[in-house]
């Protein structure tokens, strides 16, 4: 007899192997390598993956348990998995509309999604597809006017979380960026044209949805500003160097729930604790800034040992997580929430506007898979399986 299983997503794309390999050939190349690019040699880029191997679970059969619940308390709202959407810049030049495609599933599906400064959709056009439901994440303005105009816009769309990114001092240096002529902004020469023009369905798109630019900046920009007096705009408009009184300034002026995103060290972990702040992600950029790093992982298995932390802030972890199983070894070692950010431009790179819905059903059937064969029924419970 067989049985047919019908999985709550397109089962031609069980995996995010699947959905990079057709992301890889639908995204023009000089889009994908800015999506798949780590810096310098990408050794930590591949540690970020690689170090969930050796995390191990283990099962007990014979413990009765009951109906799994995936759902999870975060800062006052039940979110339906502890997973969310990593912010990622320029998301649109990767898939056009691409922002507004996972903001619209990430508030559908109820798990959050975190909108960069340098997208390419606005804080109040997402607020407005996403029901008011995106969190936003902070690149720091060298103005203390920029930045209370923006945190002005993020009250006015009664935005739930801010996220203060702390961890980009420096520009990383991607070796495959600079080949494909990709940087901030993007440039357009023949060979990427080229490429454009071997992506039907992208250029199409691109051509509905406009040349993507950085939405939430337009206000502070001049009329008809030119691609390179973009950049310089963007590097004088925003410093990466973010200390810890700058952010006691934002604590002061932003009352809601507040994260730092890129804490690795029990320093910054510490300092971050002293000034109240609600939660930390666990980050090293997805590989992009520090080649000598350690894996995100393990920086979480190192800043759990304390556990006095877990009482204090809510700690979440983004980078290398590629699967169920992940989300799952992550629980175990002591994140409270995790954020994936290329998974889900693998998606909707691959599926367009049904992948964002697709990626978020695929990583709830899996962690639910893990789970069942756990036997366990909440998240909580993952560290019980550590082996
Ligand atoms: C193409 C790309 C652009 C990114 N842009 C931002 C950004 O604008 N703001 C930010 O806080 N993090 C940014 N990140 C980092 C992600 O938020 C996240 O930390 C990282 O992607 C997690 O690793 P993963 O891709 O392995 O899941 C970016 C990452 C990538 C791959």
């Amino acid at each position: 007899m067989s049985v047919k299983i019908k999985y709550p997503y397109n089962p031609g794309y069980p995996s995010v192997a699947d959905l990079k390999k057709r992301a890889k050939w639908r995204i023009p190349k000089f889009a994908f390598d800015y999506l798949e690019g780590g810096c310098n040699e990408e050794l930590n880029l591949a540690r970020n993956e690689n170090d969930f191997d050796d995390i191990l679970l283990k099962p007990q059969y014979l413990h009765v348990s009951g109906d799994i619940d995936m759902s999870v308390e975060l800062f006052g709202k039940t979110y339906s998995a502890a997973f969310g959407i990593s912010p990622i810049g320029l998301q649109g030049l990767m898939w056009p509309n691409a922002p507004e495609i996972l903001a619209k599933a990430a508030a559908k599906n109820n798990v959050p999604y975190i909108l960069s400064t340098v997208s390419t959709s606005s804080i109040e056009r997402i607020a407005e597809v996403s029901n008011g439901e995106a969190w936003f994440q902070l690149y720091h303005p060298t103005e203390d006017r920029l930045r209370d105009d923006i945190l002005n816009r993020l009250k006015a769309v009664e935005c739930p979380v801010l996220v203060v990114l702390v961890d980009v001092p420096s520009f990383g240096l991607r070796y495959r960026e600079i080949k494909s002529g990709l940087s901030m902004p993007p440039k357009m020469n023949i060979s990427n044209i080229f490429q454009a023009m071997i992506c039907p369905e992208w250029g199409i798109k691109t051509l509905k949805h406009g040349i993507p630019n950085f939405a939430t900046l337009q206000p502070y920009m001049e009329k008809g500003l030119d691609l390179s007096q973009l950049g310089q705009f963007m590097n004088k408009t925003f410093t990466g160097k973010v200390n810890i009184q700058k952010v006691q300034a934002i604590r002061d002026i932003w009352q809601g729930p507040l994260v730092l995103k890129g804490i690795t060290t029990q320093e910054d972990m510490e300092a971050a604790i002293s000034i109240g702040v609600d939660g930390v992600i666990v980050s090293n950029h997805g590989g992009r800034q520090i080649d000598a790093g350690e894996s995100s992982i393990h920086s979480l298995i190192r800043l759990t040992q304390n556990t006095s932390y877990a009482s204090k802030v809510k700690i979440m972890l983004d980078g290398g997580i590629r699967s169920g199983v992940d989300l799952g070894r992550a629980y175990a070692v002591g994140s409270d929430f995790n954020f994936m950010g290329r998974p889900f431009m693998y998606g909707v790179g691959a599926l367009g506007d049904e992948g964002a819905d697709h990626t978020i059903n695929m990583f709830k059937a899996q962690l639910y898979q893990v789970m069942q064969q756990l036997s366990i029924e909440n998240i909580k419970q993952f560290p019980s399986r550590l082996l």
